[in-house]
């Protein structure tokens, strides 16, 4: 029977068949040493002259799929703390010469993604990814949401036209949604709490470390739900997640020089500023931006490049935002009821979220306002018309959270195959 690398330990002075490819490998006229991957983890394999088996292995390239039999002997100098004494080396399928060597280009290796996928920081990212979808599903369930699946070809923008993707869609023009927001409140309508993982699309032009053109959106919509308790939800699920993380995968953490104990501290709540604190916080520090402008990454940073934990900022003037979110007034000044969540450390905006106006006349009027078209989002309009309620919900980009937690520089670093401007390919 086969045993996974990551049982090994149980195995102590046994036999084991092992199946896995080709990590590395490096031989001498006496041994062959293999380091053996599979899904849970990677292990040396030490053949020695006399062994059967011993030339197969000295003459394995890299990636090979192997299949290894020995014995599990503790090595306290191995990186496991185990290593496996070869007794058998066996090609499932011998590998060409592995194109990825030594120190190749950042445009090569996105060219050979396919391959570059096996490497170890892709190999532990996916794993700190999968961790992290698993604790925001585990959060949801236990705030007893329904997970919905809503249309990716739509009709209508959501966040505004300009970065959409449009399709021909059997002569007619569909878009790729930017966001499942809309259809997440016609959901919300029977179950009402609501949330959906599923991509988003945005044509931006944008070059940036933390764009995607095609991403992984979290959206949640809550009936009955004010700004406020929006707000801490979104602050209690992001530190859900943080803690989940250094409690269950410090190791993946450390790998990538994140401190467990810095994702500890993120706890509600946030630091919270109304956005007319934070442009004051911006001016003091010495920015020159005024009230009414939306923050650029610049802004951003200056806010929280200091914090260990997120700053949470709400009610942004109603100029800056789209058109579902409500109005309210702040010293005589027209404001929506919103907020974004800003990752520490300067990584930037995570979440975006608000009330939704709910009631019609004033759904109407400010689509007249914005000068959209009132009959595409007809049956937006609808679900003001047949039992309206006060709502409101949020989007977390996953990859933006990621890149946060787990300390990496750029977004295309968290997801497997990451699609920009510049790349559609592999
Ligand atoms: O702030 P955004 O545009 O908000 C919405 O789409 C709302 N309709 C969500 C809702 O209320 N249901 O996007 C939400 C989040 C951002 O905070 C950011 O984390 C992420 O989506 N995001 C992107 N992530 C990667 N690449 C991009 N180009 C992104 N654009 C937004
Ligand atoms: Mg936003």
């Amino acid at each position: 029977m086969r045993t996974k690398v990551g049982e090994i330990k149980e195995k102590e002075g046994k036999e084991v068949l092992l199946r896995g490819w080709v990590y590395r490998e490096r031989s001498t006229k006496k041994m062959a040493f293999i380091v053996l991957r599979d899904a849970t983890g990677t292990v040396q394999c030490t053949f020695k002259k006399d062994s059967p088996g011993f030339e197969e292995a000295k003459n394995t390239l890299v990636e090979s799929s192997v299949e290894i039999t020995g014995i599990v002997k503790k090595d306290e100098r191995a990186p496991g703390g185990y290593e496996v004494m070869g007794k058998d080396f066996k090609h499932i399928h011998k590998s060409e010469k592995f194109p990825i060597t030594e120190k190749p280009s950042e445009s090569f290796l996105m060219d050979v993604r396919h391959l570059w996928l096996r490497s170890e920081d892709m190999r532990k990212m996916l794993k700190g990814r999968q961790a992290t979808i698993d604790l925001l599903r585990d959060f949801f369930s236990s705030k007893d949401f329904y997970e919905v699946q809503p249309p990716i070809t739509t009709q209508a923008g959501v966040e505004g036209g300009s970065t959409l993707f449009s399709l021909d869609y059997f002569g007619d023009t569909a878009y790729l949604t930017q966001s499942s927001q809309l259809y997440l409140e016609a959901f919300m309508t029977l179950l009402e709490r609501v949330y959906c993982l599923a991509p988003s699309f945005r044509a931006e032009k944008s070059r940036t470390s933390k764009h995607l053109t095609e991403y992984w959106h979290l959206e949640a919509e809550m009936a009955w739900f004010k700004s406020n308790e929006n707000i801490q939800f979104q602050e209690e699920m992001i530190s859900h997640v943080a803690q989940g993380l250094a409690e269950n995968h410090p190791d993946t953490l450390r790998y990538f020089k994140r401190d467990p104990e810095t994702l500890k501290k993120v706890k509600p709540p946030f630091k919270r500023l109304s956005y007319t604190e934070a442009v004051e916080e911006l001016q003091e520090k010495g920015s020159s931006i005024s009230w009414g402008e939306d923050f650029g990454t610049g802004h951003e940073k200056q806010l929280t490049s200091d914090q260990e934990v997120p700053v949470t900022i709400y009610n942004y003037p109603k100029s800056i935002k789209p058109f579902y979110m409500p109005k309210d007034q702040e010293d005589g000044r027209e404001i929506v009821l919103c907020d974004d969540i800003l990752a520490p450390e300067g990584y930037g905006e995570i979440i975006g979220g608000s009330e939704r106006i709910w009631k019609l006349d004033e759904l109407l009027s400010r689509l007249e306002e914005d000068k959209m078209d009132p009959d595409a989002y007809e049956w937006y309009i609808d679900l003001r018309k047949y039992g309206s309620v006060p709502h409101s919900g949020f989007g977390l980009g996953l990859e933006r959270m990621l890149m946060w937690m787990f300390k990496r520089s750029h977004i295309k670093e968290t997801i497997g195959f990451p699609r920009t401007i510049t790349r559609v390919y592999p």
